[in-house]
Parts: structure tokens; C-alpha cells; sequence
């Protein structure tokens, strides 16, 4: 049987310091907490990998605050489980994108965030967003950036009868799904997937990389050999 060498396709390759280990290890020596404002709009699984990174020590972080979108977002239970706190800012509550993304950028101020994660937000953010944290927000995104931008990216691939895809950590700028990568995971597209299979396998990937690209981002250090 063939073997898939999943770590063999993450980029920047990153190895855990101490020995082999089942995830990539962030170094904590010397680095500083940084505070980090989550937003998600659904499942919050990538949101749930993340705190969970910070409590196992792979990544020196805290979450002051959870922002979701969408009153019935399951992440919502996720965020109770963990501790976090959340705050629901329905974007049918504001008459155009930049109100809400003004309620946004006073919510993250005031729990004194450092950067911004974008993890499943659903929403276009806007200049008010980004320009509040300049080069501060990250975005996962299911698919290799540049391929297959804006919404149903798995889809698309899927479609396209490409034969690997994956997921992108990149910062956020305006235009949707552009800003500069910090970290992609290669996933194949078997013959036998369906949607449901290759988005699972997406996910896992997702979960590996996000915590790490947070790291890099924001100047944590990390074991590279
Ligand atoms: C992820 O697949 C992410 O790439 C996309 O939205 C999904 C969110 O999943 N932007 P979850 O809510 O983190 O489970």
C-alpha cells in the first residue's frame, strides 16, 4: 500500500523540537503571549485547534474573544466547552459591511487584541477591519492560494479534476483571498472522494497548519530543523 507522507507537503516544513512527535512544536523560549481576537461564522473546529495549540504549549497565546456572526453557529458550544468568551455581532444587525466591521474592530479593541484570526468567517471584511490591524489579521482558506479563491474553494477544486489541493494560511488584505501566504498544506483529491471525504481530510490538515502559521506570523519562534 501506498504511504501519504503528510508532512512532506506542508510548507514551510516545520519539525517538532525534542524528538518525533505527532505535531509540528513551536519553540516557547523567548516568545512573548500574544492576544489573539478568533472570528468564525460555523462549526469553529479550526477555532477549537487553535486553543487547543495554546494549551498544549505549541503555540504562547490567549483568546480573550471569540466573534461570531450567525446566532445558530455551533461554535458558539465549542467556545463555552474551552472557557473563551464570545460575542455574537449578527451581520443582519448592520446595515452595511463597514458597520459591522466598525462593531468588530471596537470589540477587539477593547479586549486589547493583538491579531486578528480568521477561522471559517464567512463574511468579505473590509478596509475598517484590516486597516485597524495592520498586517494583524490571518484567514484560512480551503484550497492552494492562488487557485480556486472566494466561496465553495473545495468545490471548485473538486470540479476542476485537479489531482491535489489543500488549505493556505494567508494575511487578509481587500482583495478576497490575496494577501501574502505564511504556511499551505498539500492534500490529494482520491479517486474515490466525495466532497465529504476530501473536506474531512482538508480539515485535518487545517487544524495542523493554523496554530503553526500563527506562530510564524506573528514571530514566535520555531524548531526548523
Ligand atoms: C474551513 O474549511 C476554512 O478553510 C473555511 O471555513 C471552514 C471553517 O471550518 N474558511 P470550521 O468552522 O473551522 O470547522
Amino acid at each position: 500500500m501506498t504511504t501519504w507522507d503528510q508532512d512532506a507537503l506542508i510548507s514551510p516544513p516545520i519539525r517538532p523540537i525534542g524528538g518525533p512527535s505527532e505535531h509540528p512544536t513551536v519553540n516557547p523560549i523567548a516568545n512573548q503571549s500574544i492576544r489573539l481576537g478568533i472570528m468564525a461564522s460555523g462549526s469553529g473546529s479550526n477555532f477549537e485547534a487553535i486553543v487547543q495549540a495554546i494549551h498544549s504549549g505549541q503555540l504562547n497565546a490567549e483568546v480573550p474573544i471569540l466573534i461570531y456572526n450567525n446566532p445558530t453557529a455551533t461554535v458558539v458550544e465549542r467556545a463555552k466547552r474551552l472557557g473563551i468568551p464570545s460575542i455574537c455581532l449578527d451581520h443582519r444587525q448592520f446595515a452595511t459591511r463597514e458597520l459591522l466591521d466598525q462593531a468588530i474592530v471596537e470589540v477587539l479593541l477593547s479586549y486589547q487584541v493583538d491579531w486578528v484570526v480568521m477561522a471559517g468567517w464567512m463574511r468579505i471584511v473590509t478596509p475598517v477591519l484590516i486597516h485597524a490591524f495592520p498586517n494583524r489579521v490571518l484567514n484560512i482558506h480551503p484550497s492552494l492560494l492562488p487557485s480556486f479563491k472566494g466561496s465553495k474553494a473545495i468545490e471548485q477544486a473538486f470540479e476542476s479534476g485537479v489531482k491535489i489541493t489543500g488549505c493556505t494560511v494567508h494575511h487578509v488584505v481587500t482583495e478576497v483571498d490575496s494577501g501574502d501566504i505564511v504556511m499551505q498544506a498539500a492534500v490529494p483529491v482520491l479517486t474515490n472522494d466525495t466532497l465529504e471525504t476530501l473536506q474531512a481530510r482538508l480539515q485535518i490538515q487545517e487544524h495542523k497548519i493554523y496554530p503553526v502559521a500563527i506562530a510564524i506570523a506573528v514571530g514566535q519562534r520555531i524548531s526548523e530543523n
